[in-house]
């Protein structure tokens, strides 16, 4: 069993590279089955759930090559309109592939999602937008399976911006007659990723990345070559392990706009950024103060930044707050952080966190992606050695991360337990 060991103590320093983001790839590659020809994905991590949708893709006979960071995928010969249910119950990101699949076979069936455990996590909303584009759908021992002679374009209002909803509509009216009109839509930057990689396609996407997106249907896209956006979850991860170590380091590769309410909350914090060329220079050389964040759909405070925030709130003296809003059970890093000696109490879906001079190191374990990535920044500032266990989540998101944080002078490693 593999697991990742810290000692704690070491202010980073240096640079890191960012790499392309995983939740923009994954709809990327599902929607590369609206298309016949060869489609190309540049600068592409290299992540557990990146070859876990191409082995999804691969079951429903997709031709899919994946060598030095490029992914090239050839749709041409898909027949199989059920993909392998093991493989889709791994990651929950499987069932986008499903609006492409109804729009280019009329049918479709596929296990019911896994993937993080941080809530409920419904799919109504995803099958709303297809039964409103004239889908038919049905459900039964743990499958759901949807049929359609044809797809035409309707008006849709999401009850909530979903962002997996958003980009599974998008996709199963991009080559619906007529025009589609989404509102309410999510706004997140990888949506509107996925609309360039569609337009770039051929399709006629309008709006993506404001929460109204108009497409206008066409016969059929044609192949293309594109490199995905930079992981802006990934740069706040880093950004956040710079200020709890009060290090100074270099983040490149980034799309600073997106990273506008992380920036804003540190900066509130008091830690201090500097924008250069592409990308972004964090000082945690300062006194920090409690504060508060509430998560949000974008342009909103990142729920996939919380567990993390946490982490650096936990060692920041008075008291934060921290409500969550987007998943009902996403705070299961705090019994883990306060193992650590951490001071957070949960009350509803607030987490009310009273800052600790020190953390200490000790055993943890990763309870979904992102709580894994929160640990080894609580690691990191932590007294002695964290071990933290179930690192699996945390390889289904982030590239090589241990390196990455050696690289930055980090005392890190990946480690071989019985
Ligand atoms: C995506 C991201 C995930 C991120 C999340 C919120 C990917 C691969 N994953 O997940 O990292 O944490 O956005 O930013 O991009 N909901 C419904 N019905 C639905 C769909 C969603 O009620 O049909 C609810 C969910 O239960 C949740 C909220 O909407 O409470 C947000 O979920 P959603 O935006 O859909 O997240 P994902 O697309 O699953």
């Amino acid at each position: 069993m593999k697991k990742i060991l810290v000692k704690g103590g070491k202010k980073l320093n240096g640079e890191v590279n960012i790499s392309s983001a995983k939740n923009a790839v994954l709809p990327i590659i599902a929607s590369s089955i609206l298309c016949g020809d060869t489609c190309i994905i540049d600068n592409a991590p290299m992540l557990e759930d990146v070859f876990v949708i191409s082995e999804v893709l691969k079951s429903i006979n997709s031709n899919i090559n994946i060598e030095d960071n490029k992914i090239i995928i050839d749709n041409s010969n898909l027949t199989n309109v059920e993909p392998d249910s093991d493989l889709v119950r791994k990651m929950r990101a499987s069932f986008l592939i499903m609006g492409a699949m109804i729009s280019r076979f009329g049918k479709f069936k596929i296990s019911l999602p896994g993937g993080c455990n941080i809530g409920n996590r419904p799919i109504d909303l995803h099958l709303k937008g297809f039964s409103a584009l004239g889908a038919e759908i049905n459900f039964g021992h743990g499958y759901v399976e949807a049929h359609a002679n044809k797809l035409v374009g309707n008006k849709i209002y999401l009850d909530f911006p979903s962002v997996g909803a958003t980009e599974n509509i998008m996709m199963a009216a991009v080559l619906a007659e007529g025009d589609t009109v989404l509102e309410n839509a999510a706004e997140e930057p990888e949506i509107q990723d996925l609309a360039n990689f569609l337009n770039s396609m051929g399709a006629k996407i309008n709006g993506a990345g404001t929460d109204t997106i108009k497409i206008t249907g066409v016969k059929e896209l044609k192949g293309t070559q594109y490199k995905p956006i930079p992981d802006r979850i990934e740069a706040g991860t880093f950004m956040v392990a710079a200020a709890i170590t009060r290090g100074k380091i270099k983040i490149n590769g980034i799309n600073e706009q997106h990273l506008k309410p992380i920036i804003a909350k540190l900066r509130e914090i008091g830690v201090c950024m500097e924008k250069v060329d592409d990308g972004i220079i964090i000082d945690g050389n300062n006194d920090f103060k409690p504060i508060d964040i509430k998560t949000m759909p974008y342009p909103g405070f990142p729920t996939d930044m919380q567990p993390q925030m946490m982490s650096l709130l936990a060692t920041i003296n008075g008291t934060s707050v921290i409500t969550e809003t987007i998943f009902e059970n996403r705070f299961m890093h705090i019994g883990e952080i306060n193992r650590m000696g951490g001071n957070i109490k949960i009350d509803g879906r607030c987490a009310v966190i009273e800052g600790v001079d020190c953390l200490t190191g000790c055993e943890v374990k990763a309870t979904d992606l992102r709580a894994g990535a929160a640990l080894i920044i609580a690691g990191l500032a932590a007294g002695g050695y964290t071990t933290i266990g179930d690192i699996y989540h945390i390889d289904r998101g982030y590239v090589s991360i241990e390196e990455k944080f050696k690289k930055l002078g980090a005392d890190i490693e990946r480690i071989e337990v019985d």
